[in-house]
């Protein structure tokens, strides 16, 4: 085989580089914060649009990488390797957010069972799917096996809670969709993970509830163009907005990614 002088230069240059860094436990000069969620997050597109596709304009010296999925659960996301993925890809110094309640209720035993319902509970409870026979087990395990496996890269995870849907629908403030249950859980996930040091939450639901009230009826409702659950492009930044002030006020604990978040972002709640 042979090489050009170009490449041998370029292999010799990339070779330096690692030799200024051969420690592997050091953090690399830019961090990647990955996104793990569903449709709300994810690059979706048409009239509506993911938040986490408006978060890097928020941020310095960080890269994002989207990874949310639109219809995955904890449950299907884990299924289908993606954490395991995630894992695998980060290192020292990475964030994941972690976002995931929309597609995550239901009941895994029904005969009907669509492979995203997560067995009910919070702990090691396990359901057998009526549909598969597959083991089923709690959004809490889902998640919580999924950070431990990043956390022992040396990547910290941020657990968020899922946004809400349109909370004017019908054309009064929480007439749909008081406090889903997987907030509670995504607050517990970082409970159950405090001793690592490496695990935090947000209240992305309560930032973008608090949002909503301040938009109020007609703003709210505009933009949800289709259904009650997802957004239009000019939403997802109001609520990528809104996830950037909660980090920002550190309001349910400091999280990794405050240092990063760009100091003139807007006010939204
Ligand atoms: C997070 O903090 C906010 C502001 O204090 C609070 O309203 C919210 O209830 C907290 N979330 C949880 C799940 O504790």
């Amino acid at each position: 085989m042979r090489f050009s002088s170009t490449a041998l230069i370029a292999s010799l240059a990339a070779a330096s580089v690692d030799a200024r860094s051969v420690n592997p436990c050091d953090k690399r000069a830019t961090p990647t914060v990955y996104l793990a969620g569903d449709s709300t997050t994810a690059k979706t597109g048409g009239l509506l649009m993911g938040w986490g596709e408006y978060l890097p304009p928020l941020l310095n010296g960080i890269t994002v990488v989207n990874k949310a999925v639109p219809g995955r659960s904890a449950r299907s996301y884990t299924n289908e390797g993606r954490f395991t993925e995630l894992a695998n890809l980060v290192t020292a110094g990475d964030i994941v957010v972690i976002e995931f309640g929309h597609n995550d209720g239901g009941s895994p035993r029904s005969a009907s069972d669509n492979g995203r319902s997560d067995c009910p509970g919070t702990g090691s409870e396990v359901c057998v799917s009526g549909k598969t026979g597959e083991k089923v087990y709690t959004f809490n395990h889902y998640v919580e096996t999924a950070a431990r496996a990043i956390i022992a890269k040396g990547a910290s995870v941020i657990f968020s809670s899922q946004t809400p849907n349109n909370l004017w629908e019908g054309g009064s403030y929480g007439g749909y969709g008081t406090p889903v249950r997987f907030v509670e859980y995504a607050s517990l996930a970082a409970k159950n993970l405090a001793g690592t040091g490496k695990a935090s939450f947000v209240d992305h639901y309560q930032a973008v509830a608090n949002m909503y009230l301040k938009l109020g009826n007609a703003k709210t409702n505009s933009l949800y163009p289709s259904d009650h659950t997802h957004t239009s492009p000019e939403g997802a930044d109001l609520v990528a907005k809104a996830f950037a002030q909660a980090v920002k006020l550190a309001w349910n604990g400091t999280t990794p990614l405050k240092g990063y978040l760009k100091a003139g972002n807007p006010t939204v709640f």
